[in-house]
């Protein structure tokens, strides 16, 4: 029976090393929920790095490692210390990232960050070739791996493969200041099906491939070889079922079952009644616009006096890739921003920011969603952006407001919240101000339209909607060679 190879960056576990004994433990992430169904199928696979380097375990830690993936229908690809500095840290993070989301400024083209993704998209083949039998598929995960369907295709011409995005495609204009610009998109042709979150960001690619390759595009196919790769748009969901049913849950829950969060947050809804909580969850990114966020939130204290004491900006923001320079940077300045205003503004019975620099477990974000009025999010850009989604999904009460950035792909999907524009100051505060005075009745028709086109788009539907789409250029194939 033929399966299914999902490949990315990382696997859907954690693997921690404790003095010197494993830990394992599946990640709860979006993706790994999503294509549960898919890595289930059959004898399906899930090839990825473990989160540990070479470095770090010895011969028979390695074993170990092999071992208890495979318990989970993994396998891992080792990299070493090198590899994550350079691969990881360096090409990945400090040369795709920025430049895909219109950091040129942040953007390094290193040419030994670039030897190195080349070798460890190779490394990532071998792994997958070993795994690999006839009439298998493969799908191949995000920006760290744009060389990888290509050197899967050259050995395995007939495998079908499948290639998603997850972060933006940029416009031509950026990405041809790319210097292995070829390279990346020859890489990504490899596959038959490539998918992105937004159709702005399938067109820029096509873009690319136009004018850089000169390739023939007719529609949304690319004539490339003897092959037809096809190009589409799949915008990804939430495990909606799972968020709302947690939150029809929580709001059953005793005072004993409640969290230390919950309780810290029902003392603040019980002090003052018409003190509103305004929430933002991201990882700890430039893309993310948090400073943006903190000082639009100033902004707005200072422009509508009238809500000083009567709201309060809770900030999660969850460490990332702090081994990169702008990160440290950033988590330097959001520092610094949420001090100032704090102390600007800040009585004796009332902090404006709460902040919390952590990562926090499932139950304690549902604590946050379920509580909190508003939802601000201001990524300057953002290839989809999940949180909104999953905030809306949390309200079973259908109240909440959503302010949500156009920046962010899923504004594409979300046009019942109030959408701003990141670096307009003026009007994230008067959004803030709307929100905050929203009737009720307003609030639930919006997010009525907003819940049930997320229930009907779930994550496992995007999934599925891929797949279909992959099997069915199985036959474009056929279409050329009968011409
Ligand atoms: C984004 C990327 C993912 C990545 C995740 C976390 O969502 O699209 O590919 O896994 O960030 O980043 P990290 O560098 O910790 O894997």
């Amino acid at each position: 029976m033929s399966k299914t190879i999902i490949v990315s960056n990382r696997l859907p576990l954690q693997v921690k090393l404790n003095e010197n004994k494993l830990e394992i433990t599946p990640s709860v992430g979006g993706l790994a929920t999503g294509m549960k169904s898919v890595h289930k199928e059959g004898d399906g696979i899930w090839i990825g790095w473990s989160g540990l380097t070479e470095e770090e375990l010895d011969e028979s830690l390695s074993k170990k490692v092999d071992t208890a993936v495979a318990k989970e229908n993994c396998a891992a690809v080792n990299l070493t210390q090198c590899d994550i500095d350079n691969f990881y840290y360096g090409f990945s993070n400090r040369t795709l990232w920025p430049l895909f989301h219109y950091f040129m400024e942040y953007t390094e083209f290193e040419k030994d960050f670039w030897e190195s993704y080349k070798a460890v998209n190779q490394k990532f083949a071998e792994v997958v070739l070993d795994n690999l039998e006839d009439g298998d598929n493969v799908w191949v995960h995000d920006y760290q791996l744009l060389l990888l369907p290509q050197l899967i295709k050259e050995k395995k011409p007939d495998t079908s493969i499948g290639f998603f995005l997850h972060i933006p495609f940029p416009s031509y204009e950026i990405f041809r200041t790319f210097p292995w610009r070829e390279e990346l998109l020859t890489g990504m042709l490899g596959a038959d099906l490539i998918g992105f979150h937004t159709y702005d960001y399938e067109r820029h690619f096509l873009s690319s491939i136009k004018r850089i390759l000169r390739l023939d595009v007719k529609f949304n196919e690319v004539v490339y070889h003897d092959r037809i790769v096809k190009v589409d748009s799949f915008p990804m969901g939430i495990d909606y079922k799972k968020f709302h049913q947690a939150s029809v849950s929580h709001t059953k829950m005793n005072v004993k079952e409640r969290s230390e969060l919950q309780k810290r947050l029902d003392d603040h809804i019980q002090s003052s009644v018409d003190t509103k909580l305004i929430l933002s969850i991201d990882r700890l990114d430039y893309t993310k616009g948090i400073p943006n966020r903190i000082r639009a939130f100033e902004y707005f204290l200072n422009k509508y006096p009238e809500f000083k004491e009567k709201v309060r900006l809770i900030m999660l923001s969850v460490p990332s890739r702090s081994n990169v320079p702008q990160y440290q940077l950033l988590k330097k300045e959001t520092d610094e921003l949420v001090g100032r205003i704090n102390g600007q503004f800040a009585t004796v019975s009332w902090t404006p920011i709460w902040y919390f620099y952590r990562s926090m477990p499932f139950n304690n974000l549902i604590d946050l969603y379920t509580s909190a009025d508003v939802a601000l999010i201001t990524p300057v850009r953002d290839g989809m952006n999940l949180v909104a989604k999953e905030y809306v999904a949390t309200r079973t009460k259908k109240d909440g407001v959503l302010i949500l950035s156009e920046m962010a792909g899923a504004s594409k999907e979300m046009n019942e919240a109030l959408m701003i524009n990141p670096n307009n100051f003026e009007q994230i505060a008067d959004a803030i101000k709307q929100a905050l005075e929203m009737p009720v009745e307003e609030q639930i028709a919006r997010n009525t339209i907003l819940q049930k086109r997320l229930e009907r788009y779930s994550v496992e539907k995007w999934a599925h909607e891929f797949m279909k789409s992959l099997d069915a250029t199985k036959n474009l194939g056929q279409v050329i060679v009968s011409e």
